[in-house]
């Protein structure tokens, strides 16, 4: 209905390989890949049928919607590039505020999809909520479309509220990642298998179904237990930064229990 002339992607790093995907099954044509690599933007292009450039010049002038999944740092730049053209441009981070319309796209927006996407790491069965908003009521209504297509939990939201969406993403997916990746890897130094915490993990999400996290929270720093405490920055006496990282967690933790009481 909105889409008949296709969408151009422009990316083809761990998003655009995701949504290519999720709008090919959805039936949404993508008609072109424009890349900085032309050599990333044809493996993609290959799997869809679809045109390839590393050049902007090469965006078909009838294109449906451009869809920016290129680094957050990249969007303002790409945008002001491809101001002069007359179609929709919709970027996908959390972080970036809606395109200004001082940039002079008549129609801007933004699909910003709450999950978290790695290249040729196929999604499972998951669903993940999309967060759009859009510069009209047009564009909006394209873009809940367009969200609607490949997932059933679509929101609008502004500006604002998504920088502090993509704030708490970072909190629960990257640090609690990276906090995996130190536990593993001190387990490692052990000679204990890493996945052997899996069930540990996963319980604590599969908690949180049912009930909130600040009623989930065990261990020394909920208890206060200060020895334990000082037993563990010992054993990471060795990786100070971390053992700062574990003192101030630590800290900060108890500090907000003894508020909530
Ligand atoms: N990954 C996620 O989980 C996720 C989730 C939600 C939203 N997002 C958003 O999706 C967007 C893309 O993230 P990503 O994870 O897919 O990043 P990525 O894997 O690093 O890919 C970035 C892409 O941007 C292209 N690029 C970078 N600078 C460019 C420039 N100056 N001109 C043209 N192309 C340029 C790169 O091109 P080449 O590969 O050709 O060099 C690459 O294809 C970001 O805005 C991010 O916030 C990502």
């Amino acid at each position: 209905m909105y889409f008949e002339n296709g969408i151009t992607i422009i990316g083809s790093g761990n998003l655009a390989w995701h949504l290519a995907y999720a709008l090919k099954s959805a039936s949404v044509q993508i008609n072109t890949i424009i890349s900085r690599s032309a050599e990333n933007a044809k493996e993609l292009a290959d799997k869809f049928g679809a045109t390839f450039s590393n050049n902007l010049e090469a965006i078909p002038a009838d294109s449906s919607l451009l869809l920016l999944c290129v680094s957050d740092n990249a969007i303002e730049e790409i945008a002001g590039k491809i101001a002069g053209l007359k179609i929709p441009v919709a970027h996908t981070a959390g972080s970036i505020p809606i395109l200004s319309q001082s940039i002079k796209i008549q129609n801007t927006g933004v699909l910003y999809p709450l999950l978290t996407f790695s290249k040729k790491i196929r999604l499972g069965e998951v669903s993940f909520p999309i967060f759009i908003e859009a510069s009209d009521a047009e564009m909006h209504k394209k873009l809940e479309y367009l969200a609607h297509k490949i997932s059933n939990q679509v929101y609008t939201i502004d500006s604002e509220q998504r920088k502090n969406l993509h704030l708490a993403g970072v909190l629960v997916n990257n640090f609690s990642n990276y906090l995996y990746t130190k536990a593993f890897d001190i387990l490692e130094s052990k000679k204990i298998n890493g996945n052997i915490l899996l069930p540990l993990i996963e319980e604590t999400t599969v908690k949180l179904r049912n009930e909130h996290p600040k009623n989930l929270q065990t261990g020394p720093a909920k208890r206060g237990d200060l020895e334990v405490i000082r037993a563990h920055e010992k054993l990471l006496a060795g990786d100070s930064d971390f053992c700062k990282i574990y003192s101030l967690l630590s800290h900060n933790l108890m500090e907000y229990y003894k508020k909530a009481k």
